[in-house]
């Protein structure tokens, strides 16, 4: 049997996310089994940025639920990443799971390239806002061949599989998990099939998925020809880079411990200005 893991970052118990990440999975097929994880029950502190699961015993040191679901990630053999969008975003839950991401690069070559599909479930259509390019960022920042991505809407439990089209287009994401990467009939990053991006002139723009700039250049049938001005950062493109990517971050401890002394005296200038308000200081 292969495993599929659904990462559902909803609260809401047979929500829109739980029910149409079951869906997906019925359309799998009878050699699958379906395991889920509710990210907002689970207990996973912030980020510390003390870099320890980079370096030494190349483990996070917080006692929480991170190594729950990294083991969950290894054992399974493709993800569904499904969350809720709750003020133009995705649920928090999502995101707290990411910061804790450095301590995936302790299993970069059992992870990459697991495949996934994404859904980012909206209330209101047209108000999804980041949600799924925060999903796609999930099931990239997880090393995963992200195959498919949607935006699904409806607000009450359930409403999402009242639509026949829903039901297809769960259909479709199976079809991508199981097989073939998803194209949008839109303009995707060339390096990482992104489709949301930043304008920053009329000829340039930058994906905002995998943070590369490209020029751009509309022609007269429509079609969006996207031309890289210089070297790209390739971070999702290939296992090596994926990796190149972990070293330049432990070198960066060398260049730390060269600017040591010029970093502190720099920051202590700023150290006595303001008053930090805390819960139960009384003010
Ligand atoms: C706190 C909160 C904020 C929300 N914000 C948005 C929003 O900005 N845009 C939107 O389209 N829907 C929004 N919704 C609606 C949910 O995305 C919608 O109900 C969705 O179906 C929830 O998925 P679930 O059933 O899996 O929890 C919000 C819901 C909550 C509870």
């Amino acid at each position: 049997m292969k495993k599929v893991l659904a990462l559902i970052a909803s609260p809401r118990k047979l929500g829109n996310c739980e029910i149409f990440s079951k869906e997906i999975y019925r359309n799998l097929g009878s050699d699958w089994e379906l395991s889920l994880i509710r990210l907002p029950s689970l207990n996973i502190k912030p980020c510390r940025a003390c870099y320890a699961c980079l370096f030494d015993r190349q483990k996070c040191l917080r006692k929480d639920d991170l190594y729950f679901v990294i083991d969950a990630l290894l054992k399974a053999d493709a993800y569904i990443i499904a969350a809720p969008t709750y003020f133009l975003g995705p649920n928090s839950s999502l995101k707290t799971v990411l910061d804790r991401g450095l301590a995936f690069y302790a299993h970069l070559d059992e992870l990459w390239g697991k495949p996934s599909v994404a859904i980012a479930i909206a209330g209101v259509k047209g108000l999804e806002g980041y949600s799924k390019l925060a999903v796609e960022s999930f099931a990239k920042l997880v090393y995963s061949d992200l195959r498919g991505s949607d935006v699904i809407y409806g607000a009450l439990p359930g409403e999402t599989l009242l639509e026949e089209e829903n039901r297809k287009k769960a259909k479709r994401l199976a079809k991508a998990l199981l097989g073939k990467r998803q194209h949008p009939k839109t303009p995707v990053c060339p390096l990482c099939g992104g489709d949301t991006f930043r304008i920053l002139s009329l000829e340039k723009v930058r994906c905002m998925l995998c943070s590369n700039t490209w020029n751009i250049q509309v022609r007269g049938d429509g079609k969006v020809i996207f031309t890289a001005e210089k070297p790209q950062h390739r971070l999702f493109a290939s296992l090596d880079e994926a990796k190149a990517h972990a070293e330049w971050l432990r070198g960066m401890k060398e260049l730390f411990l060269k600017k040591r002394k010029e970093l502190k005296a720099l920051c202590l200038k700023y150290a006595r200005e303001g008053t930090w308000l805390e819960p139960g200081s009384g003010s």
